[in-house]
């Protein structure tokens, strides 16, 4: 069958009654979390906490599965753990780059798309140079979807998609645009490989492009493997069909739920940092220590050093070691010491990225398999 690919923006009514109406639910929702986001001082605290989660759930999507406790023992000692919880950890890194990335230049253009991809494959290959590369189910062996083949003609629409982004005084609302960029992003398929994780990426991405959130916190790929058979469903019915309807709502849906969603993750890092700034302040021994910074500091990732310590509340190593070794003997963390350095967890942190990160509905929905491989 002919597989049409149309260039952007698209010929057609976007602005449907069904599709306002969710519009306006899931504008809401992005806005209370852009909200909520603000009243923890520290942006850097949610962005860590959320970003692993989102990684996490992202990898497990393309069957890159690991666990928090592995994503662990990738952050203290990467040279004994997995080359999947490696991967949550670089695609993580991935997210923190095209963030920092987008800030500096104020565009999302190809160098930024093919940096993210670069950060999650381990590899320069670029854009796809040689034919042969299809969308398949990898169980019955089907091919689904053919993208684009030639590398002139991969330019030539990523072109035109780096024009549709960046024009942003055009009058489709932004998330409506979220939609149609993802969709065609991924129907060029311009990579061998990563295309999924590098897509949905973009779409965080996009939306601080588009001062709809700040700091990349949306837990999207939740959502997304969550109802990963109708994502894959969408993509060819909308193919076929050329009707945008289902797969902007599928999305809005999506935007809407995650919003919820993390706003509950923030919320609850939040009170775990009040509940724990009046329990060092309460107890005789932590309360000497106690700094705002300090508590910023044992928030910002779930496992810290002393070196970190140092760094973050401008003391001496000495210092930071007794500061570290007060928390553990009262139990704000435990430690381990691995090779010739010590770690610290705070496992509270730990556990509600754990929390929210596990979710048994995954292995349900992961019975089907769609990959980029070659004919
Ligand atoms: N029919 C389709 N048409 C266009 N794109 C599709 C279709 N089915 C799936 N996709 C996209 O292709 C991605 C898979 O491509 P690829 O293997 O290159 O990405 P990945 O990041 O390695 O994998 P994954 O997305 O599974 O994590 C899917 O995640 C989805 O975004
Ligand atoms: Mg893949």
């Amino acid at each position: 069958m002919e597989q049409v690919l149309n260039k952007l923006p698209l010929n057609i009514n976007l602005e449907t009654t069904n599709i306002f109406k969710q519009l306006n639910r899931t504008s809401r929702a992005l806005a209370e979390l852009k909200g909520v986001a603000k009243t923890i001082p520290n942006q850097n605290v949610l962005i860590n906490a959320i970003m692993i989660n989102e990684a996490k759930t992202s990898s497990s999507i393309e069957n890159i599965v690991t666990t928090h406790d592995e994503i662990y023992r990738a952050l203290v000692n990467p040279s004994n753990t997995t080359p999947e919880a490696k991967e949550v950890v670089d695609y993580r890194s991935a997210i923190w780059e095209g963030y920092k990335s987008i800030k500096e230049n104020k565009l999302i253009t190809k160098s930024t798309i093919t940096k993210i991809q670069e950060k999650i494959e381990h590899n320069n290959a670029g854009f796809r140079r040689t034919p042969g590369t299809v969308i398949k189910n990898t169980t019955t062996n089907e091919i689904i979807y053919t993208p684009p083949q030639t590398y002139d003609e991969i330019i030539d629409y990523l072109n035109n998609l780096e024009v549709y982004i960046n024009s942003i005084d055009d009058d489709i609302d932004p998330l409506i645009k979220l939609a149609i960029i993802h969709y065609q992003f991924e129907s060029i398929h311009p990579f061998y490989d990563g295309n999924g994780r590098t897509g949905r990426i973009l779409n965080i991405l996009y939306l601080i492009y588009m001062d709809l959130l700040e700091t990349p916190i949306l837990y999207l790929s939740k959502y997304i493997i969550n109802n990963k058979m109708e994502y894959y469903k969408l993509f060819q019915e909308t193919r076929k069909t050329q009707n945008f309807e289902n797969w902007i709502l599928y999305l809005l849906k999506g935007i809407e739920y995650t919003s919820k969603e993390t706003i509950q993750m923030i919320n609850k890092i939040s009170e775990e940092m009040l509940k724990m700034k009046r329990e060092l302040k309460n107890n005789e021994l932590t309360s000497k220590i106690y700094s705002k910074e300090l508590l910023e500091a044992l928030f910002y990732e779930f496992v810290t050093k002393s070196s970190y310590i140092k760094e973050k509340l401008d003391i001496s190593e000495r210092t930071a070691l007794r500061y570290l070794d007060t928390l553990v003997k009262e139990g704000f963390l435990t430690s381990e010491k691995i090779g010739r350095e010590r770690f610290y967890k705070n496992d509270r942190l730990f556990n509600i990225i754990k929390n929210f990160g596990d979710d048994k509905t995954f292995h349900e929905n992961n019975n089907i398999d769609i990959e980029t491989v070659e004919k």
